[in-house]
This record gives C-alpha cells, sequence and structure tokens, in this order.
C-alpha cells in the first residue's frame, strides 16, 4: 500500500477506537508527536519530586513523612513508566534525559514554584495532583496502547496523592488561626499556575487539532481546565479558603464557573526558563545524574560480563 493507504487504514484505525500498537503502521508525525509529549510528561513527573522531596525531612510528624516518602516515590515509578511507554517508539532514553538535563525539553510549568511552606505540600497534591488527574484520566483512552495502559494504573496512584494534598488542606483549614493563614497562602500561591497545567488556551495551542485528530488528546485543554475549576471550587468552600479569583463565580445558565484571566506571561516566561525555580531544577537534576554516573556505570558493566559469561 502506498502512504496514502496506510494514513487512511492508520486514522480507521483510530476512529473504529482500536488501540495503536508499538509494532503497528503509523504516521511518522504520530510517533514524533508521541515522544514529545511522553517525554515531557515523563520528565514533569521526575523535576515533580524535587518541590516535595524538598519537605520530606521537615515533615511536621512520622506519618506526613511516610505518605509524602510514598508519593515522592510514586512520581519516580510514573516517571519511568512513561519513559518505557517513550522507547516502545523507538526513543532512546539516554537521549531524552539530555534533552531534560541540556534545557532543551519542557517539563510542566507547575514545578518550577517553591514549595515555601508545609502548607504548599497540601495545594500539591489536592491542585497539581489534581489538575494532573483530571488530565490523566483523560489519557487513559489516549489512541496510543503503552501510554493509555501506563495512565491506568498511574491515575490509581494520583487519587491517593490528591486526597492526601486535600486531607492536609483540611486540617491546616481547620486548625489555629495561623494554620488557617497558611493554608490561604499556599492556596493563593498556587491556584493560578495549576490552571496554566493544562496548557495554553485552545486557539493558541499548536498541537491540539491534530491530537485530537489522532485521539492522543480526547478533551481540549480549556475543557480540562474548566472541569477542574468547576470541581474544585466546591472543595475550597468546604475548606472555608477563598480562591484568588475575583471574578470567580458561578453561571447557572451555562452551569460552569465564570472566571478571571491567566497570566499568560508569566506561563510563556517559565516556559521560557525564567520562573522562580527553572534554573534551580535544572541544577538538581544535573547534580543527581552527575552523582548517579557510578551507579549506570557499574549496572552496564554488571551487564556486559553477564552477557560475556552466557555467550561463552
Ligand atoms: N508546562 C510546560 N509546557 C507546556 C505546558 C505546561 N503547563 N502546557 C503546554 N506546554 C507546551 C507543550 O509541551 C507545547 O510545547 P512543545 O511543542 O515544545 O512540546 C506547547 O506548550 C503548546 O502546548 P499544546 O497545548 O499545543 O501542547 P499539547 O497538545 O502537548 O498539550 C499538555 C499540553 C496538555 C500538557 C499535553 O502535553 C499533555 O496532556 N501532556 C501529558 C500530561 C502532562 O504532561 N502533565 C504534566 C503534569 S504531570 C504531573 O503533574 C505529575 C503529577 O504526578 C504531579
Amino acid at each position: 500500500m502506498d502512504e496514502k493507504q496506510l494514513e487512511a487504514g492508520f486514522q480507521a484505525k483510530v476512529d473504529a477506537e482500536q488501540k495503536i500498537e508499538p509494532k503497528d503502521w503509523m504516521p511518522a508525525d504520530y510517533r514524533k508527536n508521541l515522544v514529545r509529549q511522553i517525554s515531557q510528561h515523563a520528565h514533569s513527573e521526575i523535576v515533580g519530586m524535587l518541590p516535595e522531596g524538598n519537605w520530606i525531612t521537615r515533615a511536621p510528624n512520622l506519618r506526613r513523612k511516610t505518605v509524602l516518602l510514598a508519593k515522592v516515590q510514586d512520581e519516580a515509578g510514573h516517571g519511568l513508566y512513561l519513559y518505557s511507554a517513550a522507547e516502545s517508539l523507538g526513543a532512546a532514553r539516554a537521549d531524552l534525559n539530555d534533552q531534560l538535563l541540556t534545557g532543551k525539553a519542557k517539563y510542566s510549568s507547575i514545578f518550577n514554584y517553591p514549595t515555601l511552606t508545609w502548607a504548599d505540600i497540601g495545594a500539591v497534591g489536592w491542585l497539581v495532583d489534581g489538575a494532573a488527574i483530571m488530565n490523566q484520566v483523560m489519557l487513559c483512552r489516549t489512541s496510543y496502547g503503552p501510554y493509555a495502559r501506563a495512565m491506568v494504573r498511574i491515575c490509581k496512584e494520583e487519587s491517593f496523592h490528591q486526597r492526601q494534598g486535600y486531607e492536609i488542606m483540611c486540617v491546616l483549614a481547620k486548625g489555629t488561626p495561623e494554620q488557617r493563614e497558611m493554608a490561604q497562602d499556599a492556596l493563593d500561591r498556587w491556584w493560578w499556575p495549576s490552571l496554566m497545567m493544562f496548557g495554553p488556551s485552545d486557539a493558541n495551542s499548536p498541537h491540539s487539532a491534530q491530537s485530537m485528530k489522532w485521539k492522543i488528546k480526547r478533551q481540549s485543554n480549556d475543557e480540562l481546565r474548566q472541569t477542574f475549576i468547576d470541581r474544585t471550587v466546591p472543595q475550597a468552600d468546604f475548606l472555608g479558603l477563598r480562591i484568588p479569583d475575583d471574578k470567580l463565580k458561578w453561571n447557572e445558565a451555562t452551569k460552569h464557573y465564570d472566571w478571571g484571566e491567566i497570566d499568560w506571561t508569566e506561563f510563556n516566561e517559565i516556559l521560557k526558563g525564567n520562573g522562580p525555580c527553572n534554573k534551580e531544577r535544572l541544577e538538581a537534576r544535573n547534580k543527581a545524574h552527575d552523582e548517579g554516573r557510578w551507579v549506570r556505570e557499574a549496572a552496564l558493566a554488571h551487564a556486559a560480563k553477564q552477557a560475556k559469561k552466557q555467550a561463552a
């Protein structure tokens, strides 16, 4: 079959809700788009460990410490699943890692904000993992098989992440005045950056149209963002905390919340590497990579020795 016929056959499979598997024929751009998105998703998981890891040694008690340890370890596992999904498309993990370490590849803008107080750990679990779940539940239905299957497992763990964060916020919001204030301060700082996680507005999203046609994306950036807002505002009401958006108001006619406007300049500055923690995050990842060199070398040497023994 010629390229046109192959493309038609591929699109028919996608339209018939058949999963595309690694060995199936796929347009080069489908593969390229998926390696881009999946690898950046994986980078987000790995870099996402840093802001929370910052509080493991300072958690207020042993229970909080063990829960946070478990969450951060989960994120590492999510990253490894996603790198494996990217490898099933022919991408080399070393190349993907290099793209992150040299600043060529993106990771989610949200991880370039500092975690200043313990309440931030609550807000990150509640809002950041809450936003990630919106997006990742949708990705359980993505057309690429290995990505969709990785999402099913990740979403199960993500809901524990969101719940533990919201529980921290409940305890603080119902605690002493200082604790309430700390919770409100965290919500003030994490609300708008969490909305940016869903990406640019649909009108400014270069990948969305094609990703929707190939069913990589099943809902648009703005649609998911609106669902997140509609679900999260009542949770903030329950906490008795105020969402930092004067334009936020329930619209009975649309059955959605009307809300203000994201500061896209801030978003674009972060994507350019000019966020509060961009430099620190890349330095931390490069330091970890350098310090881990001996482990990689030892593992490769052992594998080579084993292979030689088997060949003999
Ligand atoms: N941060 C950084 N870059 C972003 C971004 C964000 N919040 N939103 C969009 N971008 C980038 C895109 O990567 C793309 O740049 P590129 O062409 O260099 O890759 C550009 O902005 C245009 O955006 P589009 O909307 O056109 O791009 P996509 O169609 O890829 O949509 C997305 C963006 C919705 C983030 C999509 O890539 C996606 O669903 N990714 C998978 C989910 C993901 O990565 N989530 C990040 C958080 S993971 C997480 O939070 C872990 C949890 O455990 C805490």
